[in-house]
């Protein structure tokens, strides 16, 4: 259909490119297609963007471990990020990675920016402290904890648990302190700006402390964007990284039709140990350089596995790869988009995910479009039947899929609840599924033909629309309950779900095939 509502612009973080995806990137890209997807089909034209980070300290270091130049270092890493894309069915709109041209264009350009509207928001000088090679943040002393090896060795840790290093070197500052105040009003003035609502609250309680200036610029490595005019420096990686939402959409060509279209960004998908970056750094460079804000940054929780953080050294690393050879695509997609919570972190247990697969795909929608499909096709000649006259039941089921799901859906995904979008929709598949234990169709064939005929027909109907509900969650699976009804695929949106276009009787269906087979508990084995 052709979008007739406002353009709609999500992101998700850029990954580091210093190890391999795991099933914490595959959630965050998960969340934001699920996003992207619900937009499309309720009429948005979306642009969805994610991609890579690839300079600084953290991935030259791994790539000399690797003893590999960074470049080719990072074409082998980012390849493995654009394939998770393709394995989870992600439909973003672009990769970004930021080692191409258009990037050091565009970093260079807002540095430029920065200075030409705020000449004294840009000053060398020189940066004395400590600095995480991990987090790629700076950090002062007062936020460090201290612990000592078995050697009895000293040792300093970032709030993150990171280790940092004492840094001394000639840097250009951004005048971060000038912002302070700047920021506050504008959180003040945008309450939806940082969700959850926690988030918002421990920002503003940092901002409220005081911001220092921050140091923009490196000179004891040479993996990043050069500073203009300055090429013994290099860009510090998170102004260059943040850089990417707008490189994206055309900047510096503020005229383009696409950063005219969708800058500024609706939606800043990132996890929760970012939020400093996304929230206070990248709106002053904005405000700094004269562009617009963003709308929206939405921070979500990690996951954790068998409740522990994912870590390597405790071996719990779960990748995405893994889950869906497990379980099956849609299934992960689903699995996670149902289990974590608004904001929250996850859990991921082998045990719920089977119970949960289960229950909610294979013996919930799977076994309603299977049981229904089947009987229409033995018992009606393979067609979609003829329904009589409409009984109470069937009006309130059909009132329920017409009218009452899409709004209850659409309002939490506004707010990225899918957890409770996927509750309201499966509320109806709830109740198609005691609909169809109360009018028992296989006793009706005997009994009442005709009645049986308007029962499957309902049934039929209800399934076109969760079929149409459920595409971007279970993008495939949800295709084949539409392709085995014959729904045209240009009649697969939001639009659709209503009255007007309820199913044409007669249409010949294929033979049904199961869509969520069963899982048996020997597979978490696997
Ligand atoms: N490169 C920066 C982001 C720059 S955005 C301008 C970065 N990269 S990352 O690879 O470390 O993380 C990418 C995203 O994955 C971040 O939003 C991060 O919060 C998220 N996650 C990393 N581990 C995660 C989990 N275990 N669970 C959920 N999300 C997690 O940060």
């Amino acid at each position: 259909m052709a979008a007739d509502k406002a353009p709609f612009y999500i992101t998700t973080a850029i990954s580091y490119v210093n190890g391999s995806p795991h099933l914490g990137h595959g959630y965050e890209q998960i969340l934001t297609d699920v996003m992207a997807r619900f937009k499309r089909l309720n009429g948005h034209d979306v642009m969805f963007l994610t991609g890579t980070d690839e300079h600084g300290q953290k991935v030259a270091k791994t790539a000399e471990k690797n003893g590999m130049e960074p470049r080719d270092f990072c074409d082998k890493v980012a390849k493995e990020f654009e394939d998770l894309a393709g394995l989870l069915n992600i439909s973003n709109d672009d990769f970004i990675r930021t080692t191409e041209e258009r990037h050091y264009k565009a970093s260079q350009a807002i540095w430029n920016a920065i200075k030409e509207n705020n000449p004294d928001d840009i000053y060398l000088g020189k940066y004395e402290g400590w600095y995480s090679v991990r987090d790629e943040a700076y950090f002062a002393e007062s936020e460090l904890t201290e612990g000592e090896d078995t050697d009895g060795n000293k040792y300093k840790l970032a709030p993150t648990g990171a280790p940092v290093e004492w840094v001394e070197e000639e840097s250009y500052f951004f005048r971060l302190s000038a912002y302070t105040d700047k920021l506050l009003d504008f959180y003040n003035a945008h309450p939806e700006f940082i969700e959850p609502e926690s988030r918002r609250n421990e920002i503003i309680s940092f901002v409220k402390t005081g911001l220092q200036d921050l140091s923009i610029s490196r000179t004891n490595f040479s993996w990043g964007v050069p500073v203009p005019g300055d090429d013994k420096h290099v860009m510090y990686v998170w102004l260059d990284a943040l850089t990417n939402y707008i490189t994206g959409v055309g900047y510096p060509d503020t005229e383009s039709e696409s950063y005219k279209k969708f800058w500024p960004a609706d939606y800043h998908v990132i996890g929760k140990d970012i939020i400093r970056f996304h929230c206070v750094y990248w709106p002053a460079f904005l405000m700094a350089a004269n562009l617009e804000l963003p709308k929206k940054v939405f921070a979500h929780g990690f996951i954790n596995v068998q409740g522990q953080k994912m870590s390597k050294s405790v071996g719990n690393v779960i990748s995405p790869n893994d889950l869906i050879k497990t379980y099956g695509l849609d299934q992960t997609r689903y699995l996670l988009m149902r289990e974590v919570p608004h904001g929250q972190d996850g859990n991921f247990s082998h045990d719920h995910a089977i119970t949960r697969i289960n229950s909610d795909l294979a013996n919930g929608l799977g076994n309603l479009v299977q049981r229904t499909l089947s009987m229409i096709f033995k018992n009606c000649d393979g067609s979609i039947p003829e329904p009589n006259e409409f009984k109470d039941d069937d009006h309130k089921l059909l009132n329920r899929a017409h009218e009452l799901v899409l709004p209850l859906v659409l309002e939490e995904v506004d707010k990225m609840r899918f957890n409770r979008a996927l509750e309201a929709i499966w509320r109806l598949v709830n109740d198609a599924n005691a609909y169809v234990d109360a009018q028992a169709p296989w006793a009706l064939k005997k009994e009442d033909p005709e009645r049986m005929k308007t029962v499957l027909y309902v049934l039929a109907e209800t399934i076109r629309v969760l079929g149409i509900l459920t595409q971007a969650v279970t993008p495939e699976s949800s295709a084949k309950i539409l392709d085995q009804l014959k729904i045209d695929p240009k009649a697969r949106d939001f639009s659709f779900i209503s009255k007007k276009h309820i199913l044409q009787a007669g249409t010949q269906i294929d033979k049904p095939e199961g869509i969520f087979p069963r899982l048996e508990a020997e597979e978490k084995a696997a």
